[in-house]
């Protein structure tokens, strides 16, 4: 997936964020105080997506035009090419278990590339695109769990790999959006990982946390476990299913049911509710002003069961993968986990600790993009700033092939040592 980067010279980095409800665009450089800055933005309302996939192509490129060109504007510089998140194409994880021989002798970096080119030819197929291939551990004959293999001596070398995968044709028509944008798909990140980079502090990848990234038309989840992501998954409900839940029980446009989601929407009843009324336009009527008066009870009525139906197929998700020590701590992040109560409703429900995550340590984000929407958009951009900090030698001049299978396990090695 990965294509030449254009950071070398400049130290310019920019991620589109193509999501089901909107685009978003930044455009940063790492500081000399080593704090990733955000020079651009642009966002735009999504056309085209459903789902976290393109099914209108022209209304997407539009979208995505927009919002470059809004970041474009505000960073006074030019985009050529961008980290892009997938959520299409169904991503998921897969684990593979690879043994190579060493024969008695001390494993050095060769081998430990060895074992992984070995997993790379494992993962060849045509139908689905690997999006990332992530060493999650290192066994020396029968020492498992060992992070680092190299200097230490046995027979065999195996490696577990973590291996995200998306249908081909959903990633190619990424690809050819942001192509017929002029933008160059430098690398492609699956949203939960990326929003989990911008939300998660160090030490909660490292003793265990889940993220669940709520957004438009998706609910995905990035789980990790000693620092290296250990699953992925999504599915396909998100807040917009919550807003046409309301149009239709309340009987009102879906611009008004997003308008008294957002001022009155909750997951939490609380006292008080049956007394307060909310003023709906009634469907068809809005000319004519005419309104029903509901309680705020009825609201939660509606509001919660989706809630409750989303976090209860991320709880069966989570433990049918035997994410216990991952889900010790839950971080919601994403436009709809702002919806007032979601905390209160997703501890007892996950049975776990739960926060709200927005970006953190970014510089030069303004307050209206520092939100839970943007955590995907900044954590490609950290991504970005990590691939280049791990391969400054990855400049425009180098062509992907030339790189070779080594200097792109050559990536992976140092994300992940
Ligand atoms: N203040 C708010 N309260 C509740 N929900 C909100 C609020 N603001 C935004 N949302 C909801 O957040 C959702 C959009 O979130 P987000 O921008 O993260 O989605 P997306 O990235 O475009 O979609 P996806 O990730 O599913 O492809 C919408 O359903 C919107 O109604
Ligand atoms: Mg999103």
């Amino acid at each position: 997936m990965d294509k030449a980067l254009n950071i070398g010279r400049t130290g310019l980095i920019s991620a589109i964020d193509i999501g089901s409800s909107k685009v978003c665009c930044f455009v940063g450089r790492t500081g000399s105080d080593g704090r990733l800055k955000v020079l651009g933005l642009g966002h735009q309302a999504a056309k085209g997506m459903r789902a976290g996939a393109i099914v209108d192509m022209e209304a997407v490129r539009t979208s995505v035009l927009a919002a470059i060109h809004g970041a474009e504007t505000m960073a006074g510089e030019t985009i050529h090419e961008a980290f892009v998140n997938v959520s299409a194409g169904q991503p998921v994880s897969g684990a593979l278990n690879v043994e190579i021989p060493v024969a008695g002798n001390e494993v050095s970096r060769l081998d430990v590339e060895r074992v992984l080119e070995e997993g790379r030819h494992r993962t060849a197929g045509t139908d689905r695109t690997v999006l990332h291939f992530i060493p999650v551990g290192y066994r020396v004959d029968a020492q498992a769990g060992v992070r680092d293999p190299r200097g230490m001596y046995g027979e065999t070398l195996g490696a577990d790999i973590h291996v995200v995968t998306a249908g081909a044709g959903a990633v190619r028509n990424l690809t050819t959006c942001l192509n017929a944008c002029q933008v160059e798909v430098s690398s492609m990140v699956v949203s939960p990982y990326a929003a989990a980079l911008a939300t998660l502090v160090e030490d909660e990848m490292e003793l265990g946390a889940t993220l669940i990234d709520m957004g438009g038309g998706t609910t995905s989840i990035a789980a990790f476990i000693n620092g290296a992501m250990v699953y992925t998954d999504a599915i396909p409900v998100g807040g917009n299913h919550v807003t046409n839940d309301i149009a239709l029980g309340l009987s009102t446009p879906v611009s008004q049911a997003e308008r008294i989601k957002a001022l009155y929407g909750t997951v939490a009843a609380g006292p008080g509710d049956d007394e307060l009324q909310i003023d709906v336009p009634i469907l068809g009527e809005e000319d004519s002003g005419a309104i029903n008066q509901i309680p705020r009870s009825l609201l939660v009525g509606i509001v919660r069961p989706r809630l409750e139906e989303t976090f209860e197929l991320v709880r069966e998700r989570l433990e049918s993968h035997g994410l216990g020590a991952a889900a010790r701590r839950i971080v919601l992040t994403g436009g709809a986990s702002q919806l007032q109560g979601m905390k209160q409703l997703a501890e007892p429900m996950l049975d776990r600790q739960v926060r709200i995550g927005r970006p953190v340590n970014f510089a030069g984000l303004a307050q209206a993009a520092c939100g839970p929407a943007f955590s995907v958009t900044a954590g490609l951009l950290k991504y970005a700033a990590q691939r280049h900090a791990a391969e400054p030698g990855w400049v425009n001049a180098v062509s992907s092939a030339s790189r070779g299978m080594f200097g792109r396990f050559g990536g992976w090695l140092r994300e992940n040592f």
